[in-house]
């Protein structure tokens, strides 16, 4: 039965822990795979490409011969003005400069755009070798008659660029889902915890009114006078009526006041000390004892008796559980507390403040959540843990502000 309370926690953590790995190692590999598929495609328009520009250079090679016949002539024509996408220049031997699928304005001077081709052909021979095209002299001997460049159409180099776009929107899609999803999933703890607490507060509040009349009813019976049950049993009173307080403030919107933390302190140690092991020292150090900040007590104590209640559990029999109350900079209280016991591993600290997350045999995992949620939503302060040694110790820190 321990074992099943339990579990549930543990559980979660682990599944999800080993979830986000599965996510994570999944999108890398659809990463991957789409940018290896893509570049498989790249190379072969590339291979592609390059087959049209020398075909095209042929074409050019046969309107240099003059001895042509017509049919040649149109064919060659045809692949030349077919090709409207690979953007190419070629120069010829003596200089001239000739391009296709390169936008210039027709109408510059002839110096100022030959000194735009000259910078295109220069990105063009980072990107590709230029093809040589040849003709045959009058000896019938092949000469160099000049090289054309050319560079990626606009197609292929939105090809490269493709996957990650692609990639970047999935991964901003992804990004605001979860955005979304951690939002909703917020508001839903949020009503949980509030409702819980106002159902708990309200189903507590009848029978302790009934029993608090029975307390005062038994407060004057003769016989019980004198024996001392009758306080006892008003302490106890007390104390459900400081548990439902507690609740029902959960459930609501606590109001905060100035009130002294030494005195909170020590009340809180005042019910803690008589309850623990003997050999549990509580220690409250501060060097002012007027150091007060905007804090609803009965939520505040309730988390000073967590953290206190913890540091005990990490202890066993005998320790020191020292409460240091420090005035910082800038309008800031921090309390520390501080135990002498088995400390945590560092995969602990990084869950101690999740709902559910629990060493503990018979624990519930949720003195820390509700510590968090107390000082952060209801004080608008921070907690966590200040350090944490294995076998040395552990201190929390709270931090508010002072009033
Ligand atoms: N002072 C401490 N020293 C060592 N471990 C701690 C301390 N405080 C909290 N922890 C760890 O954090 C876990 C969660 O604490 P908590 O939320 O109060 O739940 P629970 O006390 O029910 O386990 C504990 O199970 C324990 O492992
Ligand atoms: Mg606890």
């Amino acid at each position: 039965m321990e074992k099943r309370t339990r579990q549930p926690g543990m559980d979660f953590y682990q599944e999800n822990v080993y979830l986000k790995w599965v996510v994570l190692a999944v999108s890398v590999l659809i990463s991957i795979g789409s940018i290896y598929y893509t570049n498989v495609l790249i190379g072969q328009l590339r291979n592609r490409e390059r087959e049209q520009v020398k075909l095209f250079t042929r074409a050019l090679e046969y309107t240099f011969s003059n001895s042509l016949d017509e049919n040649l002539q149109f064919i060659s024509e045809e692949i030349l003005f077919k090709n409207n996408s690979i953007p190419i220049i070629w120069i010829t031997r003596d200089g001239k400069y000739e391009f296709q699928n390169i936008a210039i304005d027709e109408k510059l001077p002839e110096k100022a755009r030959n000194q735009l081709l000259k910078e295109q052909v220069e990105e063009m021979k980072l990107q590709y070798e230029p093809i040589e095209m040849t003709y045959r002299n009058d000896q019938g001997v092949l000469e160099n008659y000049g090289l054309v460049y050319y560079k990626n159409s606009f197609l292929l180099n939105q090809l490269i660029l493709y996957p990650y776009i692609q990639l970047s929107v999935i991964a901003i899609f992804a990004f605001i889902s979860y955005l979304a999803f951690n939002y909703s999933k917020t508001a839903e703890q949020n009503r949980v915890w509030v409702g819980l607490a106002k159902e708990t507060a309200h189903q507590l509040g009848t029978p302790l009114s009934s029993l608090m009349a029975w307390v005062e009813v038994l407060r004057d019976d003769p016989e019980l006078s004198g024996r001392g049950i009758v306080e006892e049993l008003d302490k106890d009173v007390r104390k459900l009526r400081v548990v439902t307080e507690r609740f029902s403030s959960i459930g609501s919107t606590p109001v905060l006041k100035p009130e002294n933390i030494l005195q909170l302190v020590n009340n809180v140690v005042g019910y803690l000390q008589p309850r623990v092991s003997a050999k549990i020292n509580f220690e409250v150090h501060t060097l002012s004892e007027k150091i007060e900040a905007n804090v609803h007590a009965p939520l505040f104590e309730w988390v000073l008796e967590n953290l206190c209640k913890n540091a005990v559990d990490a202890m066993g029999s005998t320790g020191i559980i020292s409460i240091r109350i420090i005035r910082g900079s800038g309008q800031k209280v921090f309390i520390d507390i501080t135990d002498t016991g088995k400390g945590m591993p560092r995969h602990v600290v990084a869950n101690v403040f999740k709902p559910g997350f629990t060493t503990k045999k018979r624990g519930w995992g949720l003195g820390l959540a509700l510590a968090k949620r107390i000082i952060e939503i209801y004080h608008n302060g921070r907690i966590y843990v200040k350090s944490s040694e294995e076998n040395m110790g552990t201190t929390f820190r709270i931090e508010l502000r002072s009033a």
